[in-house]
């Protein structure tokens, strides 16, 4: 593995890989179990702008809570045929899978790192068609995934689909980053609006994402005062937490919704990897694909989250 100057990897036994990054403007760590950034904080004020539960699984073998999963191919629970499925993991496999580093890059304006994953096609992906067909390797299908982290003074991670064989696909998924926020009762998200779907089980059905019943209006004032788990239909690029002393700053591109996420108290003490008063110093706000979006032979697609 061909690492930078700024950059070396942290390995210890029965633990994740993680890369860390220290340069003139920040510094962070990505795992390369899951592609998983677990740490931002720039040096202008050396805040830490991402939460890790003190109780999150290190050792490669669940999903990392807190950073940024990746979650893909599907948002949310696994849906065949318009049903859900039980037997496929939630927000998909890759946040699962260990990632390669492909290059690692200094500059003068910080650090990009570029990962891949062990196997961009698995089952529950209904990716491979044609290309199947026409004898590619098994587990290449036709998607090409690649995550990169800009590491400077801000923090951005794009996550490109590329669809690289003869047949469309379609993919859904997430940069599902926790925020670090202090103390939920002090917090205020600022730029939604529109219409959301308080999320019900009914929204893994996607006709009823967009129909009337079930929607409800993005309040002015938006605060935390209960489990949160809501879907916003919404483009809306700039938005901002804004805490008691201090706000975060976050800019999506390429999604169609904006999933906004806080377990409140009783699911943080019924979920083993948080610690029951997690709920208070998180927050989730998701660059989502909730809606799908298909590629053509040869088109690609970036889900892009900048954080400052
Ligand atoms: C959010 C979902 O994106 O992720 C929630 O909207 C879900 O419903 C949460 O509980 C956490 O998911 P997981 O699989 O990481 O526990």
């Amino acid at each position: 593995m061909q690492l930078s100057k700024n950059v070396e990897l942290r390995s210890a036994k029965n633990q994740v890989d993680v890369l860390i990054i220290d340069n003139d403007f920040s510094e962070a760590q990505i795992s390369l179990y899951g592609g998983h950034v677990l740490s931002f904080a720039p040096k202008s004020d050396n805040r830490e702008r991402l939460w890790v539960s003190e109780c999150a699984v290190l050792d490669g073998t669940k999903a990392i809570r807190g950073g940024v999963p990746i979650c893909w191919p599907w948002f949310g629970e696994h849906v065949s045929n318009g049903h859900p499925s039980v037997k496929r993991q939630a927000h998909g496999y890759v946040r699962t899978q260990q990632w390669q580093v492909v290059e690692c890059v200094d500059s003068d304006i910080g650090t990009v790192v570029t990962l891949k994953p062990e196997a961009a096609v698995n089952p529950g992906f209904d990716s491979l068609g044609e290309g199947e067909a026409e004898g590619e390797a098994e587990g290449e299908g036709n998607v090409d995934l690649q995550l990169t982290v800009s590491i400077g003074n801000v923090l951005a991670v794009e996550l490109t689909t590329k669809n690289v064989g003869a047949t469309p696909f379609e993919f859904g998924g997430a940069l599902h980053s926790y925020f670090n926020i202090e103390d939920i009762s002090q917090t205020q998200l600022h730029g939604l609006s529109g219409d959301y779907l308080d999320k019900a089980p009914s929204f893994i059905d996607k006709s009823s994402v967009g129909a009337s019943s079930g929607l409800q209006v993005t309040p002015e004032t938006y605060i935390f005062e209960k489990e949160t788990d809501n879907i916003h239909l919404s483009v809306e690029r700039r938005l901002s937490i804004r805490a008691a002393n201090f706000s975060i700053d976050v800019e999506s591109q390429g999604h169609d919704s904006i999933v906004v996420w806080n377990p409140w108290i009783e699911k943080s003490a019924a979920m083993a990897d948080m610690q029951d008063d997690g709920y208070q110093s998180m927050l989730c706000v998701e660059a989502a694909i909730t809606q799908g979006v298909t590629l053509a032979p040869n088109e690609q697609h970036t889900l892009t989250q900048i954080i400052r």
